[in-house]
Formats: structure tokens, sequence, C-alpha cells
């Protein structure tokens, strides 16, 4: 029996020693030590041994397992390694070839002239308050002082969807949604940015569809001054510091009185030149003092309050700013022009 186990032992480290896959080694491993393997088989047959030969053969077969044993360990440890080895060969990536680019995309120009006027008044502490595209006549036009057959709706030729909806004309009727949610309590603060419609005939300085940024604020003794004040400053960061406003009497239904603001041409420093027409100044936003039934109607005592609003295009202001001569360029997405503003 021993000499069956030494020529056992033998025959396997031979052929363990030839294997060279993960398969055949675990074959091989059922073969010689599983619970129908050879060493097994072998085993089986103690039971006939004399008690003086029992442990003698149980210590070769022992021995004879122990070298099987470890030719395997040893063979699944080079497996593994020559695995390894060859998927960090599959799958080496060279980490010092240059970055594939992926096209960079930017900010389009309205976007970034909204994102820069809002912060300019989110600095001064304003809120950003926005309301539907679609809107009812009462807001769009009624609670602002504009009751229905008033000649002033004409300045605003409105897309009507019913009798009673429209696509806003304006983002005024912001002001009076923010005024009836905040439930007659002051301070308000707010400016609303967003798209507006009107039926234009599109061209260079017309779209049917463009941005406005609505501003209003309410409180206690709220004056002109303090409209002038705030613009002032407004222009100041948007357009440079050197640059002043005037202001010139107009007229609008939800403003008494109501003006029209114009910043000195930041070109031309208000000398004159092709921008500003050659006049010095460039009109930018309409404004003034919240009309008493404006207040009353958002549910503001215009006794108790007083309040400033204001609306400017954002269109307009991106293309004085950029000096674009086609208001058209903001809608055609044209990758040229939307381009040049990528680093600014
Ligand atoms: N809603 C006006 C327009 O579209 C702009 C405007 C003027 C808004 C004066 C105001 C304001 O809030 O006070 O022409």
């Amino acid at each position: 029996m021993k000499e069956k186990l030494e020529a056992l032992k033998v025959e396997a480290v031979a052929k363990l020693q030839e294997v060279n896959d993960p398969q055949a080694l675990n074959d091989l491993r059922v073969k010689y030590l599983g619970k129908k393997g050879e060493l097994t088989e072998v085993l089986r047959g103690m039971g006939g041994l004399s008690a003086e030969e029992r442990p003698v053969i149980g210590q070769v077969a022992n021995e004879v397992r122990g070298a099987i044993e470890a030719i395997i360990t040893e063979k699944q440890e080079l497996f593994q390694q020559q695995e390894t080895q060859q998927r960090l060969q599959a799958e080496k990536v060279d980490v010092t070839l240059p970055g594939r680019s992926l096209p960079q995309g930017g900010i389009h120009p309205l976007s970034r002239v909204v994102q820069e006027i809002e912060d300019i008044f989110i600095g001064m502490g304003y809120q950003v308050a926005e309301g539907p595209e679609v809107e009812t006549d009462y807001f769009n036009f009624e609670a602002l002082n504009l009751p229905k057959n008033h000649p002033a709706r004409d300045m605003q030729d409105s897309f009507y969807l019913t009798d009673d909806l429209l696509m806003r004309t304006q983002t005024s009727p912001v002001q009076v949604r923010t005024m009836q949610a905040k439930n007659g309590e002051a301070p308000v603060k707010i400016i609303c940015p967003g798209k507006v419609f009107r039926r234009d005939d599109d061209d260079a300085t017309h779209s049917f569809q463009f941005h406005q940024i609505e501003g209003l604020v309410i409180g206690d003794n709220i004056r002109m001054s303090d409209l002038k004040g705030t613009l002032q400053q407004f222009v100041k960061e948007m357009f440079g510091p050197a640059t002043g406003i005037r202001l010139r009497p107009s007229f609008f239904p939800f403003t008494e009185p109501s003006v029209e603001v114009d910043v000195s041409c930041f070109k031309c420093g208000g000398e004159g030149c092709r921008l500003c027409k050659h006049t010095g100044w460039l009109e930018i936003l309409g404004a003034g003092m919240v009309h008493p039934n404006v207040l009353r109607m958002g549910g503001y005592d215009p006794e108790k309050y007083t309040g400033f609003a204001f609306g400017m295009g954002v269109e307009r202001i991106a293309m004085l700013k950029y000096g674009i001569d086609d208001i058209r360029y903001f809608y055609t997405n044209d990758m040229g022009f939307v381009k040049q503003f990528k680093g600014i």
C-alpha cells in the first residue's frame, strides 16, 4: 500500500507540474483528492490494515496529500497571477495620452444678461419672482390699471388665446401676483425676469417674443428719489461706474408719475456716436411710482404704503452692451453668433 501511495504521488506530482490551465488543474484535483479520487480510493483500503501498519500508512497518505495540495496551491497562485497580469495588460490605460476634447457650450448672451442683472439686484436685497407666460386679462391688464377698452391696451398688441387668456405682453402682471401673494405685507422687493409676447412683425429691432425684467419695491415712505438712486446704482454696475442716468416724463397706466430712463452712452461717454444716434443717451427702461389703483388691487393701502416699479427689455440691453444690431440673432441659433459669447 505504501508503494501504491508513493506511485500515486509520483504520478500526481508529474501530471500536476505539466498542467498549464486552471480547468485541467481542477480536473486533476478532483481526480486525486476528490470524494471519488484516487487517493481517497487507496485510503478506503486502510480498513484492512493491521493496527501497527495503520499509523505508518496514515502518515504516508498525509504526506502524499500534503505534497499534492502544495502543488495545487502553488499552481493556483501562479494562474491567478498570470490572469491578473493578462488583465492588466489588456486593460492598460495610457494616462499620458492627451484627453479627447469635447465641444464646450457657452451661456447664451440673453441668459448671461439676465444673470448679470439678477446678481446686481440680489446684491441690493431683491428676490427673484416668476409668473406664468399664459396670463389672464385681469393680471396682464386690468389689475395694472388698464380696464377693458382702455386705449393704452393698444400700446401692446396681444396674442389672445381665449377672450380671457393671453400670452403675457409684459412681466408687470407678476407685480400684482406678488402683491396678492404677500397679503398686504411689506416690504416687497422683487425683480421678475421672463418671456413676453407681442403681435409684432419681426425685424431688426422687434420680435414677437422677447424678455423683460420687472422690478417692484413697496414699503414705508418709498419715494421717487429711491427709484432714482436704485437705477443709478444699477446702471453703474451694469455699464460701468461712469454711467449716468436721465429721467424723462412718460406715461404708463400702472405708474404715476411715470418716467423713461436713459443711460449716458457707455460707448462714447456721452459725446455722441452711432450707438446713441449722436444724442449721448440710450433709452433702457420705463419706471415710475406705483399707481394707487395698482397698490389697492394688489391688496396694499396707498395711504399707508408707496412703491416704485420699473421694467426693462433684456434684448435691448444685450444689444447695446454687446453691439448686436439685429434682435433676430438671439433666436436663430447660429453657432457662429452664439460662440462669440463663450469666454466673455
Ligand atoms: N411693462 C412696461 C412695458 O412693457 C414696462 C414698464 C414700465 C414696467 C414702467 C414697469 C414700469 O414696471 O413701472 O412697456
